[in-house]
């Protein structure tokens, strides 16, 4: 990846595009369904991905069940599919990407983040809701017309659809776990656990390959390195004791910061393969008691204190409590 500040040379942009329409010929409409194995193999050949990472995500590609068109399972997990879609376009067009641009990541983003969906835990969509609670948290200052989070108010409004892109796209390396590592539940073992937090750092290389890959532009490579930042950094914690790096306080990026929180709210109420009646998704009230409890050690205080004044917005609370609803959760 290109380091801040420097332009990559001129002439290193490789002819991803036709090599794309070769490998998808026809696919207009992207659908999760149109995307065959040998399609997404030829498509993987096309980033400097090393091979096991590469065998390891079409490994994952093995679990066929999810297009059967008639189970309604698979029906809503399309219908999320396309919304994550519409939203990674519409968060690209605000970074100021070309339509050629969109198209062309697009093609490559979106079959990876299905595979990081279907293996992941929590039920689909996990990405999606993390970036409508960060959504929230970006906009909190023009919902409250007052400044309440003064890093986030400093953010430009490319920086913060950036940050959207980085929350759709934070767990995209999970495409490279093994997928009944990720369904396991605890108690982990620490061999296991560490096998899985690996997935931050995967999901940067992912990231970082699909940018050096497709852009040529200097600004559109400066999303791509934040993009890659979210992924690796999600996991950091505030007080150092995060992985993979142990960054501390305002070491760890804004946007990291913001997703941590986004991600961990999700991950706490949504509805989890593993779990059972013995250990449901948190309701609203514990949900917030869990985050006051973890507030200036896993999260960013000043995060956590301007999503609390948001939650006094009565439009704001239902909003959060559709946003469960939607991860199977019972608020
Ligand atoms: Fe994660
Ligand atoms: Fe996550």
């Amino acid at each position: 990846m290109t380091r801040r500040g420097r332009r990559p040379a001129k002439g290193t942009h490789k002819p991803v595009c036709s090599s794309l329409r070769k490998i998808l010929p026809g696919v207009e409409e992207w659908r999760a369904d149109k995307v065959e194995p040998a399609q997404l193999e030829e498509i993987l050949k096309l980033l400097d991905l090393n091979q096991s990472l590469r065998e390891a995500i079409l490994a994952n590609m093995g679990d066929r069940k999810w297009k059967n068109p008639r189970n309604k399972a698979v029906k809503e997990r399309l219908a999320v599919f396309d919304a994550m879609h519409n939203e990674f376009c519409k968060w690209a067009k605000a970074c100021g990407w070309s339509a050629r641009f969109i198209r062309e990541s697009s093609e490559i983003f979106m079959p990876l983040l299905d595979i990081s969906e279907r293996i992941g835990y929590t039920i689909y969509g996990h990405q999606y809701r993390s970036m409508q609670y960060a959504d929230l948290i970006l906009d909190s200052d023009k919902i409250l017309k007052r400044v309440v989070i003064p890093e986030v108010a400093k953010l430009s409004d490319r920086a913060k659809a950036r940050i959207r892109l980085g929350m759709l796209t934070h767990d995209i390396g999970k495409a490279r776990i093994d997928a009944h590592l990720l369904r396991l539940g605890g108690p982990l073992s620490r061999e296991d656990k560490a096998a899985i937090d690996k997935h931050a750092g995967f999901g940067g290389e992912i990231i970082t390959a699909i940018f050096s890959s497709l852009a040529s532009a200097w600004r559109t490579m400066r999303d791509g390195e934040i993009l890659s930042t979210m992924a690796v950094s999600h996991h950091e914690r505030y007080d150092g004791k995060g992985q993979p790096k142990g960054l501390i306080g305002r070491e760890i990026y804004i946007g990291a910061r913001v997703a941590t929180l986004s991600d961990s709210i999700d991950a706490m109420t949504s509805k989890r393969f593993y779990r059972d009646k013995k250990d449901p998704p948190a309701d609203y009230k514990t949900m917030i008691q869990k985050v006051r409890i973890d507030m200036d050690t896993q999260f960013n205080g000043m995060v956590v204190i301007g999503f609390f004044e948001l939650l006094e917005h009565p439009f704001i609370e239902e909003r959060v409590c559709e946003i469960m609803r939607s991860g199977g959760g019972n608020p």
